[in-house]
């Protein structure tokens, strides 16, 4: 078989050319895949076909041009629109859906697929537009295990991606946990750049020595990961009782480089709860025994 008909058999379609979507379709059409494009405003797929993508001239269309059809659309309302009226052209394929929505969202949409003979992937990309189409770009799924190992390779083409297990509701999961993960390093980092910068440290410099640090941060994720599995908490990276002085002092030292202290407040906040449960001279990954327990503990 040549390269061209194995990539014939692996065509996809791409159903939604907004930010997201187009970039997906140019880290296949970069691959080598045979790419089908549809967009409601069909000009945002001009750029497309000029790349070789192949235009469809409705979703159905696209939809039944490849084996596995890719959605990328602003939310699950609009997905169910659009593949509602066009379900039964699903019957065979696969359908992955990039669209960002929650678990219950993810359940649902599998089972419809499922109902219409279709396999599904809910998805997530996790590293925005700019890195799509290169190994860092991590993309999230999970849904049926047959149904990634078959397009593997084409979903492979859009970064590291990453199947997560059976369940749908998975990569959602993944999604908003990743989320909040990134949002609480760029708070932390929003902050100490607000601090350095009341001392006239250029943002651009502090960035670069706190990227350098980075790797420390992602060694104690490792470490504190098995502990949180076993159910203890050594310290030998610090109690919680000595880190939440020292979150006082980055709390006093804000105030008065006169910042604002709402991260550090609450990060401190975190760390006297769960001295309070008896954790005081715990290693600080017992600060998940608070956060799981929620307000049960206050
Ligand atoms: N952009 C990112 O960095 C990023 C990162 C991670 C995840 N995501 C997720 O990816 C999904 C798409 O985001 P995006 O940034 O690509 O959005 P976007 O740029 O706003 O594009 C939205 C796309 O949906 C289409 N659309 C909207 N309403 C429609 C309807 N009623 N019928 C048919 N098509 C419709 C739009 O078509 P028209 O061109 O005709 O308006 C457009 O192609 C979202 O769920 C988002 O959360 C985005």
């Amino acid at each position: 078989m040549s390269k061209n008909e194995n990539h014939e058999r692996s065509a996809v379609s791409v159903i939604g050319l907004g930010q997201m979507g187009a970039r997906l379709a140019q880290a296949f059409l970069a691959a080598g895949y045979t790419t089908t494009v549809w967009n409601r405003s069909a000009a945002k797929a001009d750029a497309l076909v000029a790349q070789g993508a192949v235009r469809a001239a409705t979703a159905e269309a696209a939809v039944a041009a490849s084996p596995l059809v890719v959605v990328c659309l602003p939310d699950y309302t609009t997905v169910d629109d659009l593949l509602g009226p066009v379900a039964e052209s699903l019957r065979g394929r696969v359908l992955v859906n990039l669209t960002s929505g929650t678990p219950e969202e993810a359940a649902r949409t599998a089972d419809w697929a499922a109902g219409h003979g279709a396999g599904y992937l809910d998805g997530a990309a996790m590293s925005g537009t700019r890195l799509v189409g290169r190994p860092e770009a991590l993309f999230v799924f999970s849904g049926s295990p047959e149904a990634f190992a078959t397009h593997r390779a084409v979903l492979a083409s859009l970064g590291n991606s990453v199947h997560l297990g059976a369940d749908p509701a998975l990569a959602p999961v993944y999604d908003t946990a990743l989320f909040g993960l990134a949002w609480g390093a760029l708070a932390g980092f929003y902050h100490a750049v607000a601090l350095v910068g009341a001392s006239g440290v250029d943002p651009t410099v502090f960035a670069t020595v706190a990227a350098g640090h980075m790797p420390f941060v992602t060694s104690l994720m490792t470490d504190h990961a098995r502990q949180i599995q076993d159910g203890r908490f050594p310290n030998d990276d610090g109690t919680v009782e000595v880190h939440a002085a020292a979150m006082e002092h980055l709390v006093h030292t804000s105030r008065a480089q006169g910042i604002g202290t709402d991260v550090p407040d609450l990060i401190e906040t975190l760390l006297k709860r769960t001295a309070a449960i008896g954790h005081g001279v715990s290693g600080i990954a017992s600060v998940v025994e608070t956060i799981t327990k929620g307000e049960r503990n206050v």
